[in-house]
């Protein structure tokens, strides 16, 4: 879920687990609540029941993860209720990727390229998530039609415009963004941002990617537009970041527009 750090108060003991001492992480816009035990070895994740289901979804999808050779959490608990659901992981050990400062993040740059490959190259076939760009497309329908989009997430140039016309202009490329989406389908973190990739702060090595609730087949463009956008609010200026897309572009052959197209929907995607 879209990482906000926020000072709600929050319960100390995560709903039906073990009251060994969690101390509050995050108190997610998302309305998920995270805690970490106090010997840094779990993490429990709490919903009220009403994002129940959204939470079983992102425990199927760390228990996937865990067997494909990518890194990431391990499950450890799961409890579910009328007073909502909580996820207890393994923590991913290290520091999560925004919170290093831009030269550390420029040595693990690189690795960071290539999790994000290995994650990318899991075999198509043995993902029974999707995530595709027409369900994304469905979810910002609604959040617009709602009048729920929240204008912090979008990009600064485009908070004074109405949410249906940025739709709009989403939608007059779909016929297009579905083709490549077909040519180019990999199983996708969903979420890629710097909070959800973890570093070994000694080797700057990619200890693992976290929050995967929105992990699922779709465009490796959905994942790029937002691992580089997120990653322009760690570089120190301009030159530092053409300099770290072009190191992902010689990877991947950045396709400019197709990033713009991810990079303009997800916002559209929360609320
Ligand atoms: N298993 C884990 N290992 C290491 N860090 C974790 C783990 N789970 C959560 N975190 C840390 O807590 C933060 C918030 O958890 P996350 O699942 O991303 O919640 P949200 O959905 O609110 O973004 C993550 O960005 C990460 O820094
Ligand atoms: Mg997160």
């Amino acid at each position: 879920m879209r990482d906000r750090r926020g000072t709600q108060a929050v319960s100390p003991v995560p709903l039906g687990v073990d009251d060994s001492g969690w101390v509050p992480v995050t108190a997610g816009e998302s309305g998920a609540t995270v805690f970490r035990s106090a010997d840094a070895t779990r993490y429990a994740k709490c919903v009220p029941a009403a994002d129940a289901a959204d939470l079983k979804a992102e425990r199927d999808r760390v228990a996937w993860l865990s067997g494909q050779g990518v890194p990431g959490p391990r499950v450890l608990d799961w409890q579910s209720g009328d007073a909502g659901a909580c996820l207890v992981t393994a923590a991913v050990s290290g520091v999560p990727a925004d919170q290093v400062p831009a030269e550390d993040l420029r040595v693990a740059w690189e690795r960071i390229a290539d999790a994000v490959r290995r994650l990318h190259g899991t075999p198509v076939s043995r993902c029974p998530f999707r995530r595709g760009m027409d369900a994304m497309v469905a979810v910002a329908r609604d959040v617009v039609a709602r009048d729920a989009v929240n204008a912090e997430f979008l990009p600064v140039d485009q908070q004074r415009t109405p949410a249906t016309e940025l739709l709009g202009r989403l939608t007059r490329q779909i016929p297009q963004r579905r083709e490549q989406e077909a040519a180019d389908t990999v199983a996708c973190h969903g979420d890629l941002c710097l909070p959800d990739i973890i570093l070994d702060p000694q080797t700057l090595d990619v200890s693992g990617f976290v929050d995967l609730g929105r992990l699922g087949l779709a465009d490796r463009y959905a994942d790029l537009a937002l691992l580089l956008a997120n990653a322009r609010e760690t570089w120190t200026g301009e030159e530092q970041a053409r300099a770290a897309d072009t190191a992902f572009a010689e990877r991947y052959g950045i396709d400019h527009d197709r990033l713009r197209f991810y990079l303009h929907l997800d916002p559209l995607t929360w609320g």
